[in-house]
């Protein structure tokens, strides 16, 4: 194991039961309390991507933690993703499953351009719902999702499954 992930791995707290009895919630608000190890974090996700993506979609909210900061480094333009009512027309959307009922979530029409090869990032790939629907977005624009990029990756839940159909690299810095 790398320096990185065992740091990380002793810096995000597990919460057994919360939202919801029997979910182990992994709380990343204390990597924000260690600086350096912030650092070390995009400067891994940056690795990964460097030199491969002509963009960089986030998705609200935890995805703009780390995404805008890979963005910045690699020189390339950050493009948000965010839940429903809150940008202003134009947009596009598109709905995703939850464990009950449905979100959607939505991006600024032509913020990302046709043909860019295009990274989206988020903090944690669950049941892969709300990625899948992220990629949607930027293929519905005309632009490639060439990776996908998360720092947590949750096996159990075959997240990875969903992202195959966009033939993309997919990067977890720590999987569970
Ligand atoms: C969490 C997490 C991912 C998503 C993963 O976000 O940050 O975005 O769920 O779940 P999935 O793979 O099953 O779709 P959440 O919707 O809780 O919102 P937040 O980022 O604003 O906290
Ligand atoms: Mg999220």
């Amino acid at each position: 194991k790398s320096e990185l992930i065992r740091n990380l791995e002793n810096t995000i707290e597990n919460i057994p039961d919360f939202p919801k009895p029997g979910i182990q919630f992994k709380d990343i608000t204390p990597i924000f309390l260690k600086p350096k190890l912030y650092e070390d974090v995009i400067a891994d996700l940056v690795n990964f991507s460097r030199g491969k993506v002509d963009a960089v979609c986030g998705i609200e909210s935890r995805g703009y933690l780390f995404g805008i900061a890979v963005a910045v480094a690699l020189e390339v333009p950050f493009v948000l993703i965010r839940k429903a009512g809150k940008l202003p027309p134009p947009f596009i959307g598109e709905k995703y499953d939850l464990e009950y009922g449905s979100a959607e979530i939505q991006m600024r029409t032509g913020q990302i351009k046709p043909g860019q090869r295009v990274l989206i990032h988020d903090d944690l790939l669950a049941t892969g719902g709300t990625t899948q629907a992220a990629a949607q977005l930027v293929e519905k624009q005309g632009a490639k999702v060439v990776q996908f990029s998360f720092l947590i990756g949750l096996k159990d839940l075959r997240g990875e499954e969903l992202l195959k159909k966009f033939n993309a690299e997919v990067y977890s810095i720590l999987e569970y």
